[in-house]
């Protein structure tokens, strides 16, 4: 019986109202934001920049951030959640996935001061912002993913283990 539901007379928060984002995100799905989070950081920061040198450091720090995070979805949170994650959308996310991949070896090879770079970084962070609303939309592949049996906790573990990983792998070399 829910009519009485949304009438309170303590001004304690409706059930409706705490539902869903009161509750604690388990590991892998906290995990995964934050490194959006960090993501949409950097591109901001990047449009501020004017210096070749500055671009080029802060683009090299997206592009690992962005390696690393697309691998550890790939090798773990993906494979994991089919079945419990539409098809459609994890099949759609690998697409994306790829799409940026490409977009960011073409920047690689970039100097910042080539016409089309600051364009190409634009559009990047553009396709992230796609692909990441994709994943943490109401009914998207994280909504899903909490609704699941899965144990996101512990995988939120072995998501950290290979993130950390292939930081050292990925991001040791100078070029
Ligand atoms: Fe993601
Ligand atoms: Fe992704």
């Amino acid at each position: 019986m829910a009519t009485a539901q949304t009438r309170t007379t303590s001004g304690r928060p409706t059930a409706r109202k705490t539902r869903g984002t009161a509750r604690r995100d388990p590991l892998a799905i906290s995990l995964l934001k934050k490194d959006h989070r960090q993501v949409e950081e950097w591109f901001d920061e990047f449009e501020q920049l004017d210096a070749d040198a500055e671009k080029l450091e802060l683009f090299r720090k997206i592009a690992l951030a962005l390696k690393v995070h697309t691998q550890i979805e790939e090798e773990i949170f993906y494979p994991e959640e089919r079945g419990e994650v539409d098809d459609d959308i994890l099949d759609e996310a690998y697409v994306e996935h790829a799409g940026a991949k490409r977009l960011i070896a073409e920047i690689e090879a970039m100097k910042p001061d080539e016409d089309l770079y600051d364009a190409k970084v634009k559009v990047l962070s553009e396709y992230i912002k796609h692909h990441v609303k994709e994943e943490e939309q109401p009914g998207g592949m994280f909504a899903q993913a909490k609704k699941g049996d899965d144990d996101l906790d512990a995988m939120g573990e072995r998501l950290q283990a290979r993130k950390a990983e292939l930081m050292a792998k990925l991001g040791g070399r100078k070029h």
